[in-house]
């Protein structure tokens, strides 16, 4: 049977895995099977914190049905304008959308990747596609080859540098996406007695780890929500849903329309000594 490489790596020993009939193998003999829905599973037992680690089933649910409904597709349009084709990786791909339609944008045949640590998240994203493939494992050791990957996009996920630099070739390109002040403000405002106008920027600990922002593009506009069950999954795709108080979340309830602003900011880095 030929063994066609692959461009993974082993988790355990980092060396290159080649595949045959769904089996996925390294020279020392470590072998992944690669599971029914399609996805292969590289994440160490000894390299997850909990026993199913990273977004849960329902989390992935409200995420699905939220997104599909199209309510972000101009943070999906803004994310395609700024990706060309070559070898792209999702850290923290989620159930998929973002990716999904990001492969749709640059036409076939494109070499996408797609990786989560939430076994939940990387199912729903095998029923979106399968022309992208697919690894339940951890974004801290992407298990690609070494400075491999042209362009790493990680949207609304921690971001891990050390696992940045491994993926990334050397003139490679990050795409991040985070949130800006007015984010959701209509939903905070619902939750909150005092609505922080917060923002998480990851360039001061982005530009630590020896990458330098290059482009930001903002990406500001209103959608309404006009049913009790889309904004009850829009609380539940967020954090706010650990912290709403349980009387919030029954007002929250029988709420039926909500316009709300989303306020985003789309960044591309370069390692720093690249430009
Ligand atoms: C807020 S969600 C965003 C998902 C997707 N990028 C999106 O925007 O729809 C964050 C994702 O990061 C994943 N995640 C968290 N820690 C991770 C890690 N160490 N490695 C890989 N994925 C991780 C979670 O399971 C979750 O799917
Ligand atoms: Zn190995």
């Amino acid at each position: 049977m030929t063994e066609a490489v692959t461009g993974l790596i082993c988790p355990k020993c980092e060396a290159p895995l080649s595949t045959s009939d769904k089996q996925w193998r390294c020279q020392e003999n470590h072998t992944y099977d690669q599971a029914k829905q399609g996805y292969l599973n590289l994440l160490l037992v000894n390299h997850k914190k909990s026993k199913n680690p990273g977004d849960d089933a329902d989390m992935v649910r409200a995420r699905t049905e939220f997104l599909d409904a199209g309510h972000y597709q101009p943070i999906s349009d803004a994310l395609n304008s700024m990706v060309s084709p070559g070898r792209i990786l999702d850290i923290g791909c989620g159930e998929g959308y973002y990716t999904e339609r990001l492969r749709e944008s640059l036409g076939a045949p494109a070499d996408i990747t797609g990786l989560d640590i939430s076994r939940e998240a990387v199912r729903a994203a095998c029923r979106r596609s399968r022309l992208i493939r697919w690894l339940v494992a951890s974004g801290a050791r992407p298990p690609v080859e070494k400075h491999s990957i042209n362009t790493v996009v990680s949207l609304f996920t921690p971001l891990m540098p050390q696992g940045l630099d491994h993926a990334l070739v050397t003139d490679g390109d990050i795409i991040t996406a985070h949130t800006g002040p007015y984010h959701l403000y209509e939903l905070r405002q619902q939750i909150y007695d005092d609505v922080r106008l917060d923002a998480f920027a990851p360039v001061e600990s982005m530009n630590q780890a020896g990458f330098s922002c290059v482009e930001e593009v903002p990406v500001a506009f209103r959608f309404q929500l006009n049913d009790s069950t889309m904004i009850n999954n829009l609380l539940l795709m967020t954090p706010h849903r650990w912290k709403v108080t349980p009387d919030k979340a029954s007002a929250l309830q029988q709420l039926h329309h909500l316009d709300v602003r989303a306020d985003v900011i789309l960044q591309r880095f370069r390692r720093t000594d690249s430009i």
